[in-house]
């Protein structure tokens, strides 16, 4: 065993380790050693194969993924830490994406409760958990603009819209990071997926994406640009090919757009074998290549793949990449180490934590999953069940008591022992008082099959009202499960139609990593509850907001489309040349049979599907409801120093307690580059008794207009602005102007 050159001294805390750690390091590196801590393994396998050990023991491995247990951890920390020359510990890598073993709802749900606060702390309990099982770095938040629900990574987004994604991922960033990495469960988080994947052509993963350079900066970056604002440690790169060059080799983007314009001095670490992949996009004839053009483009680690480890010497050699882009390539990664305070504290002691799945974790599961509910219909006020006038209830759908599929996409470590289902939490909400008649009709969300249908039918009429959980299972979104169909799989549709007939109020909850087509399911159910994948705590939360304990409060973070031809749909569209229209609309059925060639005076619509959405993005229900009056402005035009006050009165006029999402929008009516006809500026939430009025108040400065300008800067233009004042993203409206 060699002796570690860097001492490590249980006394040391995180701020006594020398400033120069990084520099000493690297000036005792190998240039074999350097490229190893480029090097990130895949360290799933158990037990840990040989040649595992021997690349941590000689230095050629600076991290590894998929280890998330504190004893497998410590042991091949050990190796690095003990039996290296250099004894530099290694970073541990984890996805936890929505929680670590206590589950959150997916983020498309975090983001339906419009709720920075509530993100941030599931962040933090998540963050928590994982570092007490000696997990240093997350690859979170994800915040890929998502505008196609066909694509399963929508699940993992924050949705469409790019103020509300930054909002949230730095949100996000900050509960896992918190302001000191050397704190207690601190854990670097990753930025991802730089950039523009959420555009992956006709929602098929890894398909190529193809985003005008306006719209690349304004909309897919911008997310980007405010979480390097808040701090994010590291950013990984797309799988996709932008514009001709893959995001793994698109140095305009990484050492020009992250590096230089945003001063991100963190690290960027490649997705999973994205440099060998390089050569299938076709950039690169081999994997030499591969590894110059993701060097040279600005990554500093290889994720899962072997280009860096392979190359890199031989491109040193040859004077393709200097020592100096090797040297500060590998002085981040130290750096990282350096803060995060592992050359003092390289392993865990799972013993300093809170248990895992405690009291308060499970606390703000509930509190996100209720957040997350988004009522989305209730027809006659069906909702909430009055209790007091109810005998029995059925329970109906394959998704009703299914604890693995309500946890969603991208789950390692959570276990559905933990979940407790809508059917679990129904029987203890009722147990004693309400007769639950439990039959789910269908077996999984994919079953085609009638013949559970009859006892379906059965538990219904014996029932006074029929709650019914569809859906996709979890496997049906995330990673390279995209969907063409995005209607209720299996014989839903026919399950949910069945029941209607039978004459009972039926209430349908949607369990589901995507905004699904429910259109055809709409005229089916007197009430619909969206739940998304709601995680560990979504059956007490349901069921509360279902019983009205709690009011429903979520608003579309993305808009539903009617049909999947509607797709790409999203609020913040540009207005066209000839914007669409409802009263110059024509329906397909009053078109008569060999008419003449028109499009005089036409728009922009579908003759079958119009031009409006299901549900816009920002709309959601609830108990109480909300109007808003009196929009006031404090005056008709501001200067570029100046803010503009906005006013707006809220008032509760239901009979009911009321959570209001009062909704900013703006449009820059003429600009040097054409502006979406809508963009959400702003966002205040609120709670209102009956018949109560709260004045809600806004401010809007030039910074708010700013945006990449046809010449490329960035900044407001003086001129024209709409402004909307609403509880979804239609509303109360106003006119202002910018001075010059
Ligand atoms: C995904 C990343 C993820 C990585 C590690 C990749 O396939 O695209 O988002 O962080 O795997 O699991």
């Amino acid at each position: 065993m060699n002796s570690p050159i860097l001492t490590h001294s249980a006394t040391h805390t995180g701020r006594e380790v020398p400033e120069d750690t990084v520099d000493s390091l690297l000036s005792k590196m190998t240039l074999e050693e350097k490229i190893g801590q480029l090097q990130q393994v895949d360290a799933s396998a158990d037990p840990f194969p040989d040649d595992l050990i021997d690349g941590v023991r000689t230095g050629r491995i600076g991290s590894v993924i998929n280890l998330a247990q504190t004893d497998a951890c410590n042991r091949i920390q050990r190796v690095a830490v003990e039996e290296s020359r250099l004894g530099i510990p290694l970073l541990m890598g984890r996805d936890v994406i929505h929680g670590f073993r206590t589950i959150f709802p997916i983020p498309l749900g975090q983001a339906a409760a419009w709720n920075p606060d509530l993100v941030r702390e599931a962040a933090r309990i998540a963050a928590v958990e994982a570092r007490s099982q000696g997990v240093h770095w997350t690859f979170a938040p994800m915040i890929d603009i998502s505008r196609d629900p066909r694509w399963g990574r929508i699940a993992e987004s924050f949705g469409e819209d790019p103020y509300l994604t930054g909002l949230l991922g730095s949100a996000m960033v900050e509960g896992f990071q918190t302001d000191d990495l050397s704190g207690h469960g601190a854990i670097l988080a990753c930025a991802k997926h730089f950039v523009g994947y959420g555009a992956s052509e006709s929602g098929r993963d890894y398909s190529a994406t193809n985003i005008p350079a306006n719209e690349l900066r304004n909309i897919y970056l911008e997310p980007f640009r405010r979480v390097v604002e808040a701090g994010a440690a590291t950013l990984m790169t797309s799988f996709s090919d932008i514009d001709g060059v893959p995001a793994t080799a698109n140095g305009a983007l990484l050492n020009g757009v992250l590096r230089s314009d945003w001063a991100f001095d963190g690290l960027v670490v490649s997705d999973w074998n994205a440099i060998n992949e390089l050569i299938v996009h076709g950039l690169c004839e081999d994997g030499r290549s591969a590894a110059a053009e993701a060097a040279l483009a600005g990554v500093d680690m290889e994720m899962a793949g072997d280009a860096y480890a392979r190359h890199l010497a031989g491109l040193i050699e040859d004077g393709v990449l200097s020592i100096s882009l090797i040297d500060s390539m590998v002085a981040r990664v130290l750096r990282l180490k350096q803060q995060l305070g592992l050359f003092e504290r390289p392993y865990t002691d799972a013993a300093g934590f809170d248990p895992l799945v405690s009291d308060r974790a499970l606390k703000v599961a509930y509190e996100s999953a209720v957040e997350s509910l988004v009522l989305l219909k209730n027809a006659g006020a069906v909702l909430p069940l009055r209790e007091a006038q109810l005998g029995s209830i059925a329970v109906i759908g394959p998704l009703a008591d299914a604890p693995h599929e309500q946890m969603g996409t991208w789950v390692f470590d959570g276990q559905k022992s933990d979940s407790v289902t809508p059917l679990q939490a129904l029987r203890q909400q009722c147990s004693g008082k309400i007769q639950v008649n439990y039959a789910p009709g269908l077996e999984t969300s994919r079953s085609r099959t009638h013949d559970l249908f009859g006892a379906a039918e059965t538990a219904v009429l014996k029932s006074d009202v029929a709650l019914v959980f569809l859906g996709e299972e979890s496997i049906l979104s995330g990673e390279a499960h995209s969907r063409a169909d995005i209607r209720l799989p299996g014989a839903q549709s026919e399950l949910l139609a069945r029941i209607k007939a039978l004459g009972k109020p039926v209430v349908t909850v949607v369990l589901a990593g995507r905004p699904l087509v429910i259109s055809e399911n709409l005229p089916n159910t007197d009430a619909l509850l969206y739940a998304w994948h709601p995680g560990t705590m979504g059956g007490p939360a349901i069921t509360a907001v279902l019983f009205g304990k709690e009011a429903p409060r979520g608003k579309l973070p993305v808009t539903f489309p009617k049909s999947v031809g509607q797709i790409p749909i999203y609020y913040n569209h540009k207005n066209t040349g000839r914007p669409p229209n409802a009263s110059e609309m024509i329906l397909i059925d009053d078109i008569e049979v060999g008419a003449l060639q028109t499009s005089l005076g036409m728009s922009a619509f579908y003759l079958d599907d119009g031009f409006e959405p299901l549900f816009p993005f920002g709309f959601g229900l609830s108990y109480g409801h909300c109007e808003l009056e009196d929009l006031e402005l404090s005056q008709p035009e501001i200067g570029q120093g100046e803010q503009l006050k906005i006013r707006v009165s809220a008032r509760n006029t239901g009979g009911r307690t009321g959570f209001e999402t009062v909704q900013l929008y703006i449009r820059d009516i003429t600009g040097s580059l054409t502006r979406p006809v809508k963009e959400l500026k702003a966002f205040k939430r609120l709670s209102l008794e009956p018949g109560r009025c709260e004045v809600v108040e806004f401010e809007l400065g030039a910074a708010d207009l700013s945006f990449y300008r046809r010449d490329g800067s960035f900044g407001p233009e003086p001129g024209r602005f709409c402004l909307w004042v609403s509880t979804s993203s239609e509303g109360l409206q106003a006119e202002f102007s910018l001075g010059a």
